[in-house]
């Protein structure tokens, strides 16, 4: 970020705050589809974070929805149905049935169980309405489903008169560095697919693949992005399978566009370790691969400053616990009360894998840079409220109801 947007943000909104530049989420989907396969459209996971879900939604294919509220995010800001693929393990029926009556063009749904599958045939049924159904094969945990179990709905798919089987969802993890993972679940997709022409006469037309590409978050643990993207590209080129394939991507389009800014607020030494303390912390941030605060993310510095004075400090956040570490001994110049770090690549995920609810400490606020301008889009939010007993009598007479 430029000195001038870093000085208007702290001057007009203060710390703690997450910024997410949209200029640069812009650059960075450009730059996925210019080293990607032609063949391959990008699908956002939307979980990786929901602020931008209407910036980005003009510049690529899909969005993963996978729970009643991220729906309502994309109901809410106008994401086109056609672009929302429903997923994810548990919705109630109620809820699926919500979408399906307030959503009836919502593009895909995904099958990750065989209640779901039944749930979703009854709700064609009950409204008359063709639904787009993925096939969410296990990659050997809670998600999906059986190979055996894909065969046998493929095998009898004629019984599902409103469902319409458009093909393969796959996901096995995020933060996969090694190419090698890649090449062996496509492999094995590839197999799969074939097995359900040949055995089924069954035309897989789409393949979405989770592909949990990795991100670089901390110095000194970089891998070479260019030739990884060059790599996982030829592995689609030579796939036998020749459908559509669609890339679910979370953190690798995200996470760049994001930096979360605190403040140092006050400052030790105790028993000869230097301590800032900063008024966010571990309640506000936290990074995929981070071990007890010792790799050094990447980061700037406000104001910059010379190369003197250097001293290493842990950045300490402002919650009752020895844990709050946002980074260990951290070589820093001249560090002042009111300098403010400004944590990168923390567009995905780090702002909701957090302790937030801990010490009720309010939650930041949220900015998006747009342009040269920035746009505040969420004010810094009260938590206190959350871990109280609520005295709102309306909560005690449905529970007497109930009981
Ligand atoms: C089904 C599915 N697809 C895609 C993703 C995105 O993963 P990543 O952020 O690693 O790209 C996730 C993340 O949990 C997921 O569960």
């Amino acid at each position: 970020m430029e000195d001038f947007m870093i000085k208007n943000i702290i001057e007009k909104y203060d710390t703690p705050i997450y910024v997410f530049d949209i200029n640069i989420l812009k650059q960075r989907i450009k730059y996925l589809k210019e080293h990607l396969s032609d063949k391959i459209k990008l699908c956002y996971a939307v979980k990786a974070n929901t602020f931008i879900v209407n910036e980005l939604s003009d510049d690529i294919e899909r969005l993963e929805v996978c729970s009643p509220g991220e729906y309502k995010i994309c109901h809410e800001q106008n994401v086109p149905q056609e672009k929302i693929v429903i997923s994810g393990v548990y919705k109630t029926p109620s809820e699926i049935e919500n979408m399906i009556v307030n959503s009836p063009k919502i593009g895909r749904y995904t099958i990750e169980s065989l209640e779901q599958l039944e749930l979703l045939d009854e709700l064609s049924k009950k409204y008359n309405i063709k639904l787009n159904i993925l096939l969410r094969l296990t990659s050997g945990n809670q998600f999906g489903v059986n190979e055996e179990d894909i065969e046998n709905i493929i095998k009898n798919r004629d019984k599902y008169r409103k469902l319409n089987f458009v093909g393969i969802q796959y996901f096995s993890g995020t933060q996969k560095k090694s190419t090698k993972k890649i090449f062996r679940e496509l492999d094995y997709l590839d197999n799969f697919i074939n097995q359900l022409k040949t055995n089924y006469e069954f035309n897989v037309e789409e393949l979405e693949y989770g592909g949990g590409f990795a991100v670089n978050y901390f110095d000194g643990h970089e891998f070479d992005e260019v030739t990884y993207l060059e790599e996982i590209s030829k592995m689609f080129e030579n796939l036998k399978y020749d459908g559509k394939i669609i890339l679910e991507l979370g953190r690798s389009i995200s996470a760049s566009c994001g930096s979360y800014l605190t403040k140092v607020v006050d400052k030790k030494t105790n028993k000869d370790e230097n301590y800032a303390i900063l008024d966010g912390g571990i309640n506000q941030l936290v990074y995929f691969g981070q071990v007890m605060a010792m790799k050094f993310p990447y980061y700037d510095i406000y104001p910059k400053r010379q190369k003197e004075d250097i001293k290493k400090w842990n950045l300490m956040g402002s919650l009752c616990t020895v844990n709050d570490i946002l980074v260990k001994q951290l070589p820093v110049s001249n560090l002042q009360l009111g300098d403010v770090f400004i944590f990168k690549n923390t567009g995905a995920y780090c702002m909701t894998e957090c302790i937030a609810l801990f010490l009720s400490r309010d939650l930041p606020k949220v900015a998006l840079i747009k342009g040269d301008k920035i746009e505040l889009v969420r004010n810094s939010i009260e938590t206190y409220v959350l871990n109280m007993c609520n005295e709102n009598k309306n909560i005690e007479r449905k529970e007497i109801k109930n009981g």
